[in-house]
């Protein structure tokens, strides 16, 4: 490619593939300045990493997005501990430590699947379905609800409220009108969810939140409500696109399909899994890039970024860095992924990394299991449009039962 370097993550183009002007970027201009946006965007593995651990320098206290109305002093409100720095992010990241265990999430397996099931076989029954709105975008957002203990009758409406927050409009550069709306409603239910578990306490993560202590301190109903909200909009989205890039990834790649669909190819033993999900992570992460407010004048490869200024830290690209990766844009599930970065890196990395991993890896067994091959019709295939989120609004594929 050549011409003018231009990156802009509210391209239709950027969102189409980044990963031609990512390889410009780390190669021409490692410290990327766009002057329309405000922005400077770290493209290299080593820089981002390192930014990753600098959060002194690299603050989150305006929060993670690029949305005007999502950034600034305010966005904890929605963000929760996302958007804080230590000690405020240090005591509500060890608070809700406390009942987001390991353990509950290793607990919830049985009922992971159990959802799994129940969405797989209604899409696969009709051999040709949407991946993702018959079926990888209605998990996550329930595995979310069985862990804060939301309901059964609750969750197709909670569902539908946590899509219209993410939901773009085209040419509009902010979260619509009914975004802000769901947003509201979502934060009015789990704030009686919170107010009816501590009348009577049960055995889920809302309870388990109500009563985690450390030394006397507890945390506010304001604060488990926007805890909740973070896991909607940290965990719903992302889980979703992850299923969907490792079904198309795999099938575009027909040598990972091999050993993704389990037909003993993979000569490193293993059930080829957790090569597909990881090497999807890796590959086209569902999560791009996230902001960070520059704290002290910074020099970095001849630029200079000054304190109040925007940085880019573009994980999509530090995955693709050939120093680190070798043929990066090869799509291989035989190669070591372990240094990805989709999930950050340092005291902000994903709270819900395994249970995304777990949910993830319990998904694709299932349709493994059930199929003997499968088509992705790419014609149809429909791009979701956002600054950060990088997945399908809609996957066509055909299945062929085993
Ligand atoms: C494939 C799925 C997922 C991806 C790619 C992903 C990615 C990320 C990334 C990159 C961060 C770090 C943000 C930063 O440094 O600014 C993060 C943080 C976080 N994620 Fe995830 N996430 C996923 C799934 C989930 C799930 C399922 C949950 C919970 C149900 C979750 C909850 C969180 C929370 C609470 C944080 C904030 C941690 C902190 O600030 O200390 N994520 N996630």
């Amino acid at each position: 490619m050549t011409g003018t370097l231009r990156y802009n993550p509210y391209d239709y183009e950027i969102h189409e593939d980044p990963y031609p002007t990512y390889r410009r970027l780390r190669a021409e201009s490692p410290v990327y300045r766009n002057d329309e946006l405000g922005f400077w965007a770290l493209s290299r593995h080593a820089d981002v990493t390192a930014a990753f651990r600098d959060s002194a320098r690299f603050s989150n206290s305006h929060g993670v997005s690029l949305d005007p109305a999502a950034s600034g002093p305010h966005a904890h409100r929605t963000m929760s501990f996302l958007a804080m720095d230590p000690p405020r992010h240090t005591r509500m990241r060890a608070l809700v430590s406390r009942g987001f265990t390991p353990r509950r999430v290793v607990e919830l397996e049985d009922r992971i699947r159990t959802l799994t099931v129940g969405h797989l076989d209604a899409a696969l029954e009709r051999g040709t379905f949407d991946f993702v709105g018959d079926f990888a975008g209605l998990l996550p957002m329930d595995v979310i609800s069985e862990l804060m203990g939301v309901p059964g009758p609750d969750r197709a409406e909670l569902r539908r409220l946590a899509d219209l927050l993410v939901h773009r409009e085209e040419g509009v550069q902010d979260v619509p009108a009914a975004g802000v709306e769901a947003a509201l409603t979502l934060a009015g239910y789990y704030a009686d969810m919170i107010s009816e578990r501590r009348r009577r306490r049960t055995d889920d993560l809302t309870s388990a939140l109500i009563d985690a202590e450390i030394d006397g301190d507890r945390l506010t109903d304001d604060e488990i409500t926007a805890f909740l909200f973070l896991m909607v909009v940290a965990g719903n989205e992302t889980t979703t696109k992850l299923l969907a890039n490792a079904w198309f990834w795999a099938w575009r790649f027909p040598d990972a399909r091999a050993i993704a669909l389990g037909d003993g190819s993979d000569p490193a033993g293993g059930d080829g899994i957790e090569q597909w999900v990881e090497e999807t992570l890796r590959y086209d992460a569902s999560t791009q890039m996230l902001t960070r407010l520059v704290t002290e004048r910074t020099e970095l490869h001849g630029a200079v970024l000054e304190p109040g200024d925007t940085a880019l830290l573009l994980v999509g690209s530090a995955n693709r860095d050939e120093t680190v990766f070798t043929d990066p844009d090869r799509y291989d599930l035989l190669r070591d992924p372990s240094a990805l970065v989709s999930f950050g890196v340092g005291r902000h990395f994903c709270l819900g990394a395994s249970l995304a991993r777990l949910e993830a890896r319990i998904c694709l067994a299932e349709v493994r299991s059930r199929i003997a091959d499968y088509e992705v019709h790419e014609e149809d295939a429909v791009r979701f449009h956002s600054i950060n989120v990088r997945g399908f609004a809609h996957l066509p594929t055909t299945v062929v039962a085993r």
